[in-house]
This record gives C-alpha cells, sequence and structure tokens, in this order.
C-alpha cells in the first residue's frame, strides 16, 4: 500500500514538471527497498503495473532499455545514448526532462567515464603498436579518437553483427573484426597461438556467472603476450542505481566488489591492482603478467 502511495506521489510530481526532484527520489527509494530481498518482488512489479512506469517510459534512454530491441540487455546502441546523449528529433519536453536527468544519474557517467579510461589506454597501446584485443567490443568507441587510423594490430571481438557493421563503418577494413562468443574466439586463438600485449573486455564481466567468468580469465591469460595486460571493469553490488536498474529499466547485472575481481586475478597468477570509479559505481580491475 504505501508503495502505491510513493508512486502516486512521484507521479504527481512529475506531472508538475518536478521531474529533477521526482526521479532520483524514486531512485533513492529503489535502492532501499531492493536490500530488501523479501519484499523486492512485490515493489517490482506495484511499479511495472503502475502508471508511473508507463509515463517513465517515455524517456528514450529507459524505453530502449525495457524494450531490448536486440533481443538482450545493454546493447551498443543502448550504450550509444549513453555517451552521445543525444535525443531523437520530435520528442516531447516532458520525454526530454526525463532523458536529461536520467542520463546523468552516475551510473550513466561510470559508462561515460570507463570509455574514457579505455580511450587513452587502448590509443596509447595503439600509438605504441602494441597487440590488442578487444573482447565484447560492441560499437568500440572507445576507439573513435583512432578513427583514419591502420588498425590491423587490433582485432575486435562481439558476438552481434549489428554492432561490428558500426565498427566496420567507421574503422574501414583495417580494423580485424571478429563476430564470436568470446569464448569460441579466446579458444581458437589461444590454441592458432596467437598473443596480445592488451586484452580487455568493458561491459562484458556484469553478465558472467562464476563459472564464466573463471573460463574468462583462464583463455584471456592463454592468449596474452609475456609481459601483457588484462583489464576489465565490472558495476559494484550496490551502488546507488541498483534498484533503479532492476526495477524501472529491467537491466539486471552481476554486481562484484574489487576483492571479488582481485580473486580471479589471483587465480591465474597475474599480479593486480583494483579501483573504484568516481562514481563509485564500477570497480576495475588490471592485471600484469610478470
Ligand atoms: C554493454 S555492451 C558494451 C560494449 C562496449 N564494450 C562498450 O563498453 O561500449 C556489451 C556488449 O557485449 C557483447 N557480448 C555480450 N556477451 C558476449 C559474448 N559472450 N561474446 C561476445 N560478445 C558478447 C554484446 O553483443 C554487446 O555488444
Amino acid at each position: 500500500m504505501h508503495n502505491q502511495r510513493f508512486f502516486d506521489q512521484t507521479l504527481s510530481l512529475i506531472e508538475q514538471g518536478q521531474i529533477t526532484v521526482a526521479l532520483p527520489m524514486l531512485a533513492g527509494k529503489l535502492f532501499s527497498a531492493q536490500i530488501d530481498a523479501i519484499a523486492w518482488p512485490e515493489t517490482r512489479q506495484t511499479l511495472l503495473r503502475h502508471p508511473l512506469h508507463s509515463v517513465l517510459m517515455e524517456d528514450p534512454y529507459l524505453a530502449h532499455c525495457y524494450a531490448k530491441p536486440r533481443g538482450y540487455a545493454g546493447d551498443a546502441a543502448l550504450i550509444d545514448i549513453l555517451y552521445d546523449r543525444t535525443l531523437p528529433d520530435g520528442v516531447s519536453k516532458r520525454s526530454a526532462d526525463l532523458f536529461n536527468v536520467t542520463t546523468a544519474f552516475p551510473a550513466a557517467e561510470a559508462v561515460r567515464l570507463r570509455r574514457e579510461y579505455a580511450e587513452t589506454l587502448v590509443t596509447t597501446a595503439w600509438q605504441a603498436g602494441k597487440r590488442i584485443c578487444v573482447l565484447a567490443c560492441g560499437h568500440f568507441r572507445e576507439g573513435d579518437r583512432l578513427i583514419g587510423n591502420d588498425l590491423s594490430n587490433i582485432v575486435a571481438v562481439d558476438q552481434d553483427g549489428l554492432s561490428l557493421d558500426v565498427v566496420r563503418r567507421n574503422h574501414g577494413e583495417t580494423i580485424n573484426v571478429v563476430e564470436a562468443n568470446v569464448f569460441n574466439y579466446l579458444r581458437g586463438a589461444a590454441s592458432r597461438g596467437e598473443r596480445f600485449d592488451l586484452i580487455y573486455t568493458l561491459g562484458l564481466t556484469d553478465y558472467l556467472d562464476e563459472r564464466a567468468m573463471r573460463l574468462l580469465h583462464k583463455l584471456m591469460k592463454a592468449c596474452l603476450a609475456p609481459g601483457g595486460t588484462l583489464l576489465l571493469a565490472n558495476f559494484l553490488p550496490y551502488h546507488i542505481g541498483t534498484g533503479w536498474m532492476d526495477a524501472v529499466m529491467d537491466w539486471q547485472l552481476i554486481y562484484r566488489d574489487e576483492e571479488e575481481l582481485a580473486s580471479y586475478a589471483r587465480e591465474i597468477g597475474l599480479s593486480y591492482k583494483t579501483w573504484t570509479d568516481p562514481t563509485a559505481c564500477i570497480a576495475w580491475c588490471e592485471m600484469k603478467d610478470g
């Protein structure tokens, strides 16, 4: 009953144009509510059935995530919405107001910072002539700065052919694009004796269970050249947007903290460094051979 009232009042605030008040308030409420694992499914269902949820879907970012047009959560087109924050033509003022708030939330900012970090990393490695492997590359947006260059020392792997079309459109034929599941790709690369100085993946491990995570680490290590670097980033447990992402966006991730990431690095015997990003949403783990 109190959930219903809370959602009624949130909707009323949105209808009065108080979007910058209503949305953070709702995100806070959902963050606290999901801590109660028993009551959470009911809270989530109440929101989904409430007219507030339909109004939130006027936001093109939330609507894309909820609809999953490519059949899975977190596709590269969704991530582009966060990178570019460009509204489609002809949207209403309310849609635009919702969009401007939700794409400024800390988790959205964390995704932009993640790309920024990777941009410096991949640019520096490319300039040094390193052999680079990008796993689950999506649209490889961290490579935007390299457009127009010869990227024959980069292999970009993703299972989604539509995303790879975008990579080819941006970078032409010099980049090595592989449409494959990362596990199959790494197995093949290891057996062919391919080795990379840098292997990284962003936005993949949040979908991998423990067994898959272990396998990924083992296979990445098998493809790592002596002295090479592995890097990944994973959303943190109980970051401030967890309840919001689950209930509003139907976007479920597997959350991990720095210590969990470190344990995978220890298991494959690499030295490592972990850190948390400034938004406190994402943990990073950089592993080195030697
Ligand atoms: C959240 S997006 C991240 C894209 C990009 N790395 C970025 O940070 O902008 C996740 C990407 O992982 C890809 N993906 C998910 N599981 C995969 C798998 N097992 N093998 C290959 N690609 C995968 C999806 O197709 C999607 O492009």
